[in-house]
C-alpha cells in the first residue's frame, strides 16, 4: 500500500489506502458508522458497514470517541455526498487510543480563556490548523524571497549585551561574571555588521519584548524577519518592503487557497495588494488624523487606534515615513532636510491591521550616532563594536523588520495575534 495522505485522495480512487489519524466526528445509523478522520493533511469520511466487516470490529466502533486515534484501511472511492467528495469504504480498523475522558473541546462554542488554556488541544481544530499552515507557508515564502534575491542568512544572537531597540521593555538575565544580558529585541545591530561583509543580509528568528500593554497586536515573544542592505537609502528600503509584501501575498494566495477558504477570508482584499503602495509623510498622517477628529499634535506617537484609522483610508498597505526622531529608535539617520525627523518608515497593513513593518536608514556617521546613543540614555561603552562600523568603511545602509504574527493576522483576517502562533507568549500567559 503506497504512502497515503488525505489531501492526495484524487490520485487514489479505486485503491486500497491506509489512513493514520484521529477522529474528528463520529455518528452511526444502526448498521453503518460514519467516521470523519483527520490525518494532518485533511479529513475524510470512513464508512463502516456492519455486513462488510468482522463482527468484532463493528462492536469496537461503538467504543470510539472524538479524538480517538486509529489506523483505518479500506477502499478509497468517490462519493459526491461525502464532505470533500471522497470516502473510505472500511475493511479494517486498528484502534490506537481511546480517550478515557470526554475530549474537552466540543462543537459548542468555548470562551477564549478556556481555549487558550487548552491551546495544546485547540491546535487540532480546523481553524487553527488552517492558520498555522498559512503561517508555515508564509515563513517558507519569505525565506524563498530573500534567497532568490541573493541575500545571505545571518543567525543573530538571542542573548545580547547591548540594547537593540529601547530600554523600556527588556527581558534581562544575569550573565555569569559579565553583568546583565538581554533577550534580543531585534537582530538589526548584528545584521548591520554583517551587511558590511555580505551587502544583503537577513535574519528570521524569535525576538522578545516585555510589552506591558495588553493589545491585540502585542506578544512578548514574536518572530521577526529582518533585512539589511549596504548602500540602500530609505527609498530603496521602502521599495524592497513593497516588493517583498507583494510577492508574499501573491504566493500565499496561490498556495494556501484551501486554508484561506476555511478561514472564510475575503481574498479579493488580498488580491488588491499590488505595487505601488501609497507613501505619506508623518506630517500628512498627523493632518489625516486631525481631520478624523483625533486629538493629536505634531511630535506625538501614532498609536494602534490611530494606525487603524489611517490604514482604513487605503485598500493597500501604506507607508508612513519620516517620524520625529524623539519617538523613534536611537540608530535612525536624521533627515538632512528636516533634522527634527529621521529617515524611517512604518508599513501599515490595510483593513485596520496597523503596523506590520518598521524600517529605517541607519545613522552612518560616527559623531552623530554617539550623540544619539547618549541622548537616548544608553551606555556608549556597550556600543563600541557598533560604532566601529561607522569608523571602518561606513556606508549608507537601511533595513527593516517584519513582524510575522502581524503578517499572519492580516493574511488570515484574525482579530488578535494570539491565534497566529502555536504557543503565544502574552503578558498574562506562559501556559501551555
Ligand atoms: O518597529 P520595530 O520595533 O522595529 C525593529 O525592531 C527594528 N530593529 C527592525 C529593523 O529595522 N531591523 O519592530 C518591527 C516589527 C513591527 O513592525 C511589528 O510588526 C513587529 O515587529 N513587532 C511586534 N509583533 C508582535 N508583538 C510585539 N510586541 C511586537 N513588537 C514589534
Ligand atoms: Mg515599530
Amino acid at each position: 500500500m503506497a504512502d497515503f495522505q488525505i489531501n492526495m485522495a484524487a490520485n487514489f480512487v479505486g485503491k486500497m489506502v491506509k489512513v493514520m489519524g484521529w477522529i474528528r466526528h463520529i455518528r452511526s445509523s444502526g448498521s453503518i458508522y460514519f467516521i470523519e478522520v483527520r490525518d494532518g493533511y485533511g479529513e475524510i469520511q470512513c464508512v463502516v458497514v456492519k455486513s462488510e466487516v468482522e463482527e468484532r470490529l463493528f462492536k469496537e466502533c461503538a467504543e470510539l470517541k472524538l479524538e480517538s486515534s486509529l489506523v483505518v484501511e479500506g477502499l478509497l472511492r468517490e462519493e459526491k455526498r461525502a464532505p470533500g467528495g471522497y470516502e473510505i469504504f472500511v475493511k479494517d480498523i486498528q484502534i490506537i487510543n481511546i480517550p478515557d475522558e470526554e475530549y474537552p473541546i466540543s462543537k459548542k462554542s468555548h470562551g477564549i480563556d478556556f481555549l487558550m488554556e487548552h491551546r495544546h488541544l485547540w491546535l487540532r481544530s480546523k481553524r487553527q490548523w488552517a492558520i498555522l499552515r498559512i503561517r508555515s507557508e508564509l515563513e517558507r515564502i519569505l525565506r524563498e524571497y530573500f534567497y532568490k534575491k541573493d541575500f545571505v542568512l545571518i543567525d543573530t544572537p538571542i542573548l545580547t549585551g547591548s540594547i537593540g531597540e529601547s530600554a523600556g521593555n527588556l527581558f534581562e538575565t544575569d550573565y555569569f561574571d559579565l553583568g546583565k544580558a538581554y533577550l534580543a529585541q531585534t537582530g538589526q545591530l548584528y545584521l548591520e555588521a554583517a551587511a558590511s561583509s555580505f551587502k544583503k543580509v537577513f535574519c528570521f528568528g524569535p525576538t522578545f519584548r516585555a510589552e506591558k500593554s495588553k493589545t491585540r497586536r502585542h506578544l512578548t515573544e514574536f518572530w521577526m524577519l529582518e533585512a539589511e542592505v549596504a548602500f540602500y537609502d530609505t527609498n530603496d528600503n521602502m521599495d524592497l518592503q513593497e516588493d517583498m509584501i507583494s510577492y508574499v501575498i501573491d504566493e500565499v494566495l496561490r498556495s494556501r487557497k484551501n486554508e484561506l477558504k476555511i478561514l472564510e477570508r475575503d481574498i479579493k482584499k488580498l488580491e488588491a495588494i499590488k505595487p505601488p503602495f501609497p507613501r505619506i509623510s508623518y506630517d500628512e498622517a498627523i493632518e489625516i488624523l486631525k481631520k478624523k477628529g483625533f486629538s493629536i499634535e505634531w511630535g506625538d506617537d501614532i498609536g494602534g487606534d490611530e494606525e487603524t484609522a489611517i490604514s482604513t483610508n487605503f485598500s493597500k498597505p501604506v507607508f508612513i515615513y519620516n517620524y520625529p526622531g524623539t519617538i523613534k529608535a536611537f540608530y535612525m539617520k536624521p533627515n538632512p532636510e528636516d533634522d527634527r525627523t529621521v529617515l524611517c518608515d512604518d508599513m501599515l497593513a490595510p483593513e485596520g491591521y496597523g503596523e506590520i513593518i518598521g524600517g529605517s536608514q541607519r545613522d552612518d556617521d560616527y559623531n552623530s550616532l554617539i550623540k544619539r546613543i547618549e541622548d537616548f540614555g544608553l551606555d556608549p561603552d556597550k556600543y563600541d563594536w557598533y560604532l566601529d562600523l561607522r569608523k571602518y568603511g561606513s556606508v549608507p545602509h537601511s533595513g527593516f523588520g517584519l513582524g510575522l504574527e502581524r503578517l499572519v493576522s492580516w493574511v488570515c483576517g484574525l482579530q488578535h495575534v494570539r491565534e497566529s502562533i502555536a504557543f503565544p507568549r502574552l503578558i498574562n500567559r506562559i501556559y501551555p
